[in-house]
């Protein structure tokens, strides 16, 4: 983790409790998530009990205390949404992918999040993949997104694999 960057997002928050939530979203900005060492700076920083900078960043679900997957599929769990089955995506999703909502796979590759509504109703169901929107999405439609991803994935990793065969 790179403390330059914390020690610019708390210049001039220091000893300001009522910074928290605005430094935690700074931070995720900066690193993707909340590391934990960076809690425990900005807990000392800050004058905020470690505890209680852990209970506000794990309450929130925009903060993540992990890193995410390369690609994040976040799917609307809003009215709309749901009520145009959007849990049938997220069943999709955490089948194909064998994780539950607000996991990262074993690779690396994939994480899937919930959040209460993306701002396009009308579009819905709508599932986000890395800030490209996809809307009236349809399990089938999310599998082949899935595969896709993979397919790409793989064929990355083998030009990987062949240019440093290449360099030894
Ligand atoms: S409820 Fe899904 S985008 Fe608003």
């Amino acid at each position: 983790m790179d403390q330059q960057i914390l020690a610019h997002i708390l210049e001039g928050r220091r000893s300001q409790p009522n910074q928290l939530i605005e430094v935690l979203q700074d931070v995720q900005e900066q690193y993707d998530y909340i590391p934990r060492e960076a809690m425990q700076i900005v807990s000392r920083e800050l004058g905020v009990p470690v505890i209680e900078v852990y209970r506000v960043a794990s309450f929130y679900k925009a903060f993540r205390l992990k890193p995410a997957g390369k690609h994040i599929l976040t799917f609307c769990s809003g009215t709309a949404c749901h009520v145009r089955s959007s849990d049938l995506l997220v069943n999709q999703a955490t089948r194909q992918l064998g994780i539950d909502s607000g996991e990262v796979t074993p690779d690396g590759l994939f994480s899937i999040e919930q959040v209460n509504c993306l701002g396009a109703c009308a579009l819905g169901p709508i599932v986000v993949e890395n800030g490209s929107y996809h809307h009236h999405m349809t399990p089938a439609r999310l599998r082949k997104l899935i595969e896709s991803i993979y397919e790409k994935e793989t064929a990355l990793k083998e030009a990987e694999v062949k240019v440093y065969a290449e360099i030894e």
